[in-house]
């Protein structure tokens, strides 16, 4: 059977001689065989040993199968577990509806017929491998998906830094060489094209500094998330003609982790994308919350609103850019909510964080309204 995953198959009888005859009939599977004469000592196996199928008789001295049954389903690590009874008298169908009631997956009666109980204990054993292959899976997903959002969070900060410290130095040192040849030149022919070619480094310097930021602000690093989402906003409405406010609380944002800070950034910068893509508002608000033990993040719009499907979060409908946020909210033990604000959106992100102090004034700036200062880079 190739290197598959052997799963723990339980075989609960007061009769020996059966439980052996159940394993000579089962060892063909290749599976662990457990056995237990009881359905107290059947108790234990379950809560050491993770079990993929219980075979049980039903009439058992001290605790009957279809009591164990109900114990068994009683433990929610074990509702799921397959039961098949096996049982020597003669099933009437209220029998087996009591045993379905009760959870149980499967009956056989006695004699066993080997080929059968074969065939019934490995579809459920298959099932057990599968969901737990599935579950590692799923697993393995989550730290890629997280794994690559920290690589591209990392990669933006390198290539954001790369295009600041030699394209943009470089770019300023043309211009400077530009400005002097412009200053020692007296041909007027020649100063003039000197002159255009200034105003084009001119222009690719600005253009290196507004990639360079939006591939990663460097405030996000020194100044902090409030500062760097101000300026962030203030040219996201210069750019886009929505009005945005950035309200904090307290006043005064206090710094959080880097990558906590990171993360946020990264939500309301693509929430804000989004209310300029898919919202058609004309203004938004991003509120900017920190309390003892959690920091929220709001962004709200005054649009035409989200679809319910996309609330629900119905994975054909979501994007990369919700996706990531779910992600990234998930690294953090944190919660994201989407709904409707009537009119428009809402965006709103929670993290858990340690207790710390801090003041409770509300900050209210008009990115409209703030001082347009010139990114420093
Ligand atoms: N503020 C909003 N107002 C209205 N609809 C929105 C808003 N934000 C998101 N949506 C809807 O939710 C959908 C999913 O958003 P998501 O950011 O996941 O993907 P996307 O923006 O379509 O693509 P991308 O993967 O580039 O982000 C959008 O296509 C849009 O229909
Ligand atoms: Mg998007």
């Amino acid at each position: 059977m190739g290197n598959r995953e052997k799963v723990n198959i339980l075989m609960v009888d007061d009769q020996p001689a059966k439980l052996l005859s159940y394993e000579v009939i089962l060892a063909e599977l290749g599976e662990n065989l457990i056995k237990a004469n009881s359905g107290r000592e059947a108790l234990e196996h379950l809560l050491k040993e993770d079990v993929a199928v219980v075979l049980m008789d039903v009439s058992m001295p001290e605790i009957d199968g279809f009591e164990l049954a109900d114990m068994i389903r009683q433990h929610p690590r074990f509702q799921k577990t397959a039961i098949i009874f096996i049982s020597g008298v003669h099933l009437t169908d209220l029998d087996r509806l009591k045993g379905y009631q009760r959870g149980a997956v499967d009956y056989l009666s006695v004699p066993v017929n080997p080929e059968l109980l074969r065939a019934k204990v490995s579809v459920f054993a298959d099932l057990h491998r599968k969901t737990h292959q599935l579950e590692a899976l799923n697993r393995e997903l989550r730290t890629l998906s997280s794994n690559l959002i920290a690589t591209q969070d990392d990669e933006r900060r390198r290539i954001a830094r790369e295009l600041h410290d030699s394209l943009g130095q470089e770019l300023s040192a043309a211009k400077m060489m530009t400005d002097k040849i412009i200053m020692l030149n007296r041909s007027a022919e020649s100063t003039k094209e000197a002159l255009e070619i200034s105003n084009l480094i001119d222009h690719s310097i600005q253009q290196v500094r507004s990639i360079s930021y939006l591939l990663h602000p460097p405030l996000l690093d020194e100044i902090g998330l409030q500062s760097a989402l101000q300026f962030y906003l203030e040219g996201f409405t210069k750019r886009s003609g929505i009005e945005i406010i950035l309200e904090t609380k307290p006043s005064s944002f206090p710094r959080l982790t880097a990558e906590m800070e990171t993360a946020m950034f990264r939500i309301v910068q693509e929430a804000v994308t989004n209310v300029f893509r898919h919202s058609g508002a004309r203004a938004a608000w991003v509120a900017l919350v920190k309390e003892e033990a959690r920091v929220m993040g709001t962004i709200r719009d005054n649009g035409k609103g989200i679809a319910d499907d996309i609330i629900e979060g119905r994975p054909d409908r979501i994007g990369v850019g919700i996706g990531g946020m779910r992600q990234r909210v998930k690294e953090f033990g944190g919660e994201l909510r989407i709904g409707s604000a009537n009119p428009g959106t809402i965006v709103e992100v929670t993290f858990p964080i340690e207790a710390a102090e801090g003041d409770s004034q509300t900050g209210v700036t008009s990115i409209n309204r703030a001082t347009q200062r010139e990114v420093a880079l």
